[in-house]
């Protein structure tokens, strides 16, 4: 697994987020800035990843990074895998690296936003997997009929 960003990650990301069919455009355009923003910053960026490379490029990262005005609390705000790829354990060494990382960081707490729409149900049941609880729920956040869900795992 690799922290440091790399040029070709802001293709590969765009690449990536589209092709799990779980994000729109506007939402992928996002996770690419924030790649780009650990690219022209590096150390001094407020987001963090953790990628998993293959044969042929990437096929899966995560972004996360302590939320401003806080202690201690740190968001998970992307994570991909490859569709190819997914149910053989690549989600869950991300989030596990992500959990070392904050916890060497001093983070209490990681919390990461998922949608309560019934395509997103793997997405919770991944989570709920790797041992997160639903923290919170905004019905009709999203869209009509689209809660948002807070997951969280507190460490303290
Ligand atoms: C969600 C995602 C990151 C998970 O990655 P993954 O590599 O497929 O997941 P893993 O194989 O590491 O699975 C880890 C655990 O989650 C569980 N899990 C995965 N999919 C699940 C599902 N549909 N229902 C219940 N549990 C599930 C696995 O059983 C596994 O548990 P186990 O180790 O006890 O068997 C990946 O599927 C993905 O990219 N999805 C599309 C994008 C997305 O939803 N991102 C999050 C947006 S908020």
């Amino acid at each position: 697994m690799r922290i440091h960003v790399m040029e070709a990650d802001v293709a590969a990301v765009r690449t990536l987020t589209a092709a799990t069919g779980f994000f729109r455009p506007d939402e992928v355009d996002i996770a690419v800035e924030l790649v780009e923003d650990g690219l022209s910053k590096g150390n001094t960026s407020d987001y963090r990843f953790f990628f998993e490379d293959g044969e042929d490029g990437l096929v899966a990262y995560a972004c996360y990074g302590r939320v401003p005005c806080t202690v201690a609390s740190w968001d998970l705000y992307w994570i991909a895998v490859d569709p190819l790829l997914q149910g053989q354990g690549i989600g869950r060494r991300l989030v596990e690296a992500v959990e070392a990382d904050v916890r060497r960081c001093g983070g209490a707490g990681i919390y990461v936003d998922t949608a309560g729409r019934p395509d997103y149900a793997p997405t919770r049941g991944f989570y709920m997997a790797c041992g997160y609880s639903e923290a919170a729920r905004f019905p009709d956040f999203y869209a009509p009929d689209d809660a948002k869900v807070v997951y969280a795992k507190r460490f303290v």
